[in-house]
């Protein structure tokens, strides 16, 4: 019997070496005891004693990019189950692609476990300023994850707050960022921070971003669970903004207003007609401004593209949905929650892309509980193509992935056929290759059984842009490591 031991800190490096070892040395999974971060007593001789393997242990890229996240999930049977799959993938090749094996759903069902959790961890951890004296400035958080997402999350944080010092403590990992260099410690108890002004803005913001027409308690606390709630400041309001939901849904309606009348082709002769903005600068401007078609009048506000302007990606979708529209970005709400998860997965950083719509505005009808989304028309489409044309001129991108028939009509000037066209590059409007896919909201409305082998495909599918994205442009930052190594290797082909 082998005792592994496998610290908490480092967790993924130290099981993929014990497993390496384990496996060259042909231990079988009945013969080895886990011990995670020196819980279990060391009965029986460890790893140290098991030779490093002399050649490469090779092992299916799906099943280390499984065990990479399933790692830091809290069950502690995970090093156990992971074992025991790859020591039958030995003999059963075809394995990770049996959806009936029931180790391997487990072990799936975990790993979906895991990134919910990430997901979690990214939208609800709430810093709050240290007020140091130094340069920097200096922010802490407690967060309580449900399992050991502080280390694969830490990267995310580092890349979103690179400008600044920070810590945050979780019962099992610290993650400390001081002066650009992240550094892991052992877990903690709540910390002492001070009260922050800056809440009570946040407080302010959010309680004008809730929309009484959309609340649905369930949903609410299934995107939002209350076990997050006591370390968020927000969450304060929630019961009253609910209370107060039927009364304001009332006055929204008395104040719904009208669709303006159709002007669409004087709209298209004076876009045909203008000159586009020379600078972001005069783009903005412009685009804030923009009353260039009825779709301003009802919407709250012009929904932008948002990411890295000297991105060598543009990520181009329809047009914004309720969320997108009450808090002006683009892809915020359900789809781009989806599309944000999918693409992570495919080896995409969707926040290291310029991401924008075909349409800026968002096209509604106001019903008596919501704003239900309304396709915009091709003719709208090709009016406020006119915008997407002039950020692609600001911005040049090596390769523009359209999602969905609008951006393949605003890219391409053909939007008909997507299902045949997707998982190709074609030449756009501008010059520029477009990769063409479906838009991630399609696969919403899919029924469960269907959604994964969909979900599958715009993996796939991201993937291989990736690939050509690669081949274009090999230095690009935007790739999580793994997929730049993948990558360089469909380049070197
Ligand atoms: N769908 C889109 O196409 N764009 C968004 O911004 C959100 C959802």
């Amino acid at each position: 019997m082998h005792t592994i031991s496998i610290p908490m800190i480092g967790t993924d490096t130290a099981w993929r070496d014990a497993a390496r070892r384990l496996l060259a040395a042909r231990v079988k999974p009945d013969d080895v005891l886990w011990d995670f971060d020196g819980q279990a007593p060391q009965l029986f001789e460890s790893t140290a004693d098991l030779p490093a393997p002399r050649r490469a242990v090779k092992v299916s890229k799906d099943f280390v990019e499984l065990a990479n996240v399933v790692v830091w999930h809290k069950d502690s049977q995970r090093f156990a189950r992971l074992y025991a799959l790859l020591w039958r993938l030995k003999d059963t090749p075809g394995l990770m692609a049996d959806r009936a094996d029931p180790d391997l759903a487990k072990l799936r069902q975990m790993e979906k476990a895991v990134r919910r959790c990430q997901h979690k961890m990214k939208a609800f951890v709430r810093f709050r300023d240290l007020r140091s004296e130094g340069p920097r400035r200096s922010f802490g958080a407690w967060f309580e994850p449900t399992h050991h997402t502080m280390e694969p999350t830490a990267q995310f944080f580092v890349r979103r707050f690179g400008d600044m010092d920070w810590m945050i403590v979780t019962p099992s990992v610290t993650a400390k960022f001081t002066n650009g260099k992240l550094t892991l410690h052992p877990g903690d108890t709540k910390p002492e921070l001070p009260e922050d002004g800056a809440e009570d803005l946040w407080g302010t913001y959010f309680c004008n971003i809730f929309n009484p027409a959309r609340v649905k308690i369930s949903a609410m606390t299934s995107e939002m669970p209350k076990k997050y709630w006591k370390n968020m400041p927000e969450t304060q309001f929630i019961p009253g903004l609910i209370a107060d939901a039927e009364e304001k849904v009332r006055k929204m309606q008395d104040a719904a207003p009208t669709l303006p009348p159709e002007r669409m082709a004087a709209i298209r002769d004076q876009l045909m007609h203008s000159a586009q903005p020379a600078s972001w600068n005069m783009l903005d401007a412009d685009l804030n401004g923009c009353t260039r078609c009825p779709l301003h009048a009802p919407a709250t506000q012009v929904v932008k593209g948002s990411g890295p302007r000297d991105a060598a990606l543009m990520i181009v979708g329809e047009q914004p949905g309720d969320h997108e529209d009450m808090q002006g970005l683009p892809f915020v709400g359900p789809a781009g929650q989806l599309f944000r998860g999918l693409a992570a997965q495919a080896g995409l950083d969707p926040d290291a892309a310029y991401i924008t719509n075909a349409v800026k505005h968002f096209k509604f009808k106001p019903t008596a509980k919501r704003r239900l989304h309304v396709n915009p028309a091709t003719s709208e489409v090709d009016h406020c193509a006119w915008w997407l044309r002039s950020e692609v001129a600001l911005m040049k991108p090596k390769l523009i992935i359209a999602m969905g028939a609008s951006a393949a009509r605003a890219t391409t000037g053909n939007g008909k056929d997507i299902t045949r066209r997707r998982g190709t590059v074609e030449v756009g409007t501008d010059g520029l290759p477009v990769f063409l896919t479906v838009h991630p909201s399609h696969l919403l409305r899919l029924p469960d059984a269907d959604r994964e082998t969909a979900e599958a495909a715009f993996i796939a599918d991201l993937k291989t842009a990736t690939g050509h994205l690669l081949q274009s442009a090999p230095s690009i930052m935007h790739l999580t490591e793994t997929t730049r190594a993948e990558g360089s290797d469909i380049a070197a082909e």
